[in-house]
């Protein structure tokens, strides 16, 4: 965004959307309405889900010929809003964006754009013959920390970058709840955790490393602990009759019944009901007879809960990139860039950058406006700065506004695509020489 908020609020006219998709994201970035009203309107919603779709309908007023079981519903109509925000599970990501970009809507399309590298070309082709913009849900882009991370590389705090060393920490309860359990957990159904989770962290990787392309990249990972072979003796098939569910950091009894009772009704125990309001009776039902109260050790999950890629770019700077269930904390990144002037690290909270020359270090922080708007603080703040960003470039038709767009997401997605080829494959990967890339 080249200009601050008041700048762009003043200037805007009221822009018309339509979410596909009323679940915790279509949910999330409809939120942007309630803060800015005169800015932006849901105007619309398709969701199969009804209890997601009359909430949405309900929150923002929709009209009932504006409230749809399906996005296919919609594009057989007329145009009737400016753009859409496409919040539907990763495997119906294409579809609905190549039919919304040819009625002409401009796109909001949540990570990733879509599960094969053909895929996210088709999405890429159809914005651009039909001149709609495209902003891909990479919110860490837009939280301003990690903005002011490119920022300082820019101005040449730390010299030429060498190294780039990024770690996800996914979080031992997260994992367990959208990998194990939850809708991330088997690829055929979604997607390779590599592209599910961690496409934000390879597309920050490649924007750091600025100008250079990815020449080489390599990958390991594997499942680990969440199989079969790792249940407890006596350990049952649902935690609300496991014997040794007392022992067990993953028991669904202790992510989703305590927190309830502890008040707490917010993600991931909001996703847990998906027809019905949270509290102890729906969960303990949903524990009873729905995939959160499986076994961690009794799913159907194949994907990686631990993965490395390593990339070469252009000139030899290297990056090491880790991506990890078995943490504490939930993924609060952790960053270390080497340069040959400095050393900056990055630790979700703060920015330290020591000087080789004066052997002093600096620290930077960033200050979110975004906090203190309810419901929109996800992502550390940056939901609400990737949504005002959206809604500023359709508003104003400046596409410069969006710093996910289509070209460079394009690439990261490709590089995350050959990176998991590497894994697979048990090899090195040379960008772009690979057929069926
Ligand atoms: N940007 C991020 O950091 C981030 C974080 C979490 C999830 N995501 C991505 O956002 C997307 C949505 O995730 P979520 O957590 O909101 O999932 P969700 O399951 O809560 O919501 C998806 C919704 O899409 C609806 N849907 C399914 N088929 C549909 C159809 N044909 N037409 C209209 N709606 C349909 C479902 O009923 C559901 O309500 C996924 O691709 C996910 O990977 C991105």
């Amino acid at each position: 965004m080249g200009q601050n908020s008041s700048q762009v609020s003043s200037m805007s006219s009221l822009v018309h959307v339509i979410v596909v998709g009323a679940g915790c994201r279509g949910e999330n970035y409809g939120q942007f309405a309630f803060i800015h009203p005169q800015r932006m309107k849901v105007v619309a919603v398709a969701d199969p889900r009804k209890f997601a779709r009359t909430k949405m309908q309900q929150q923002h007023k929709i009209e009932d010929k504006n409230v749809f079981e399906d996005w296919k519903n919609i594009v057989e109509r007329e145009k009737f809003a400016d753009a859409v925000l496409i919040c539907t599970p990763d495997r119906i990501h294409k579809d609905p964006a190549v039919a919304f970009a040819k009625k002409g809507y401009h796109i909001l399309l949540e990570k990733p754009m879509a599960t094969t590298a053909e895929d996210c070309r088709a999405i890429v082709e159809a914005c651009t013959q039909a001149g709609v913009m495209l902003s891909v849900g990479h919110v860490l882009r837009y939280d301003p920390l990690i903005h002011k991370i490119k920022e300082l590389i820019d101005a040449g705090v730390v010299g030429d970058v060498i190294h780039i060393q990024h770690l996800e920490p996914v979080g031992f309860y997260h994992f367990a709840h959208s990998f194990v359990r939850g809708n991330w957990r088997n690829e055929a159904e979604s997607s390779f955790a590599l592209l599910a989770k961690s496409c934000h962290d390879i597309d920050l990787i490649h924007h750091w490393a600025g100008a250079r392309r990815c020449v080489k990249v390599t990958s390991f990972g594997s499942v680990s602990h969440f199989r079969k072979e790792s249940k407890p003796t006596g350990a049952g098939d649902r935690c609300v009759d496991c014997s040794v569910e007392g022992t067990c950091p993953y028991s669904a009894c202790k992510i989703y019944v305590d927190r309830v009772k502890r008040g707490h009704t917010g993600w991931p125990v909001s996703v847990i009901c998906p027809n019905s309001l949270p509290d102890i009776e729906s969960v303990t039902e949903a524990l009873r007879s729905g995939p959160y109260g499986r076994c961690v050790y009794e799913c159907d999950n194949d994907v990686c809960s631990n993965q490395v890629v390593n990339m070469e770019f252009e000139g030899g700077l290297t990056a090491a990139f880790s991506m990890v269930a078995f943490t504490e904390d939930v993924c609060q990144r952790k960053t270390t860039i080497y340069g040959s002037k400095g050393e900056m690290s990055y630790d979700s909270k703060e920015i330290c950058v020591f000087d080789f020359l004066t052997q002093r270090t600096t620290k930077h922080t960033a200050s979110s406006e975004a906090l203190k708007h309810y419901g929109m603080a996800g992502h550390g703040g940056a939901d609400y700065h990737l949504m005002n960003a959206f809604i500023s470039a359709v508003a104003n038709n400046d596409p410069s506004m969006i710093r996910s767009g289509p070209e460079e997401t394009l690439i990261s997605h490709l590089l995350v695509f050959e990176a998991e080829r590497s894994r697979v494959e048990g090899r090195v990967v040379y960008c772009g020489d690979s057929a069926g890339q």
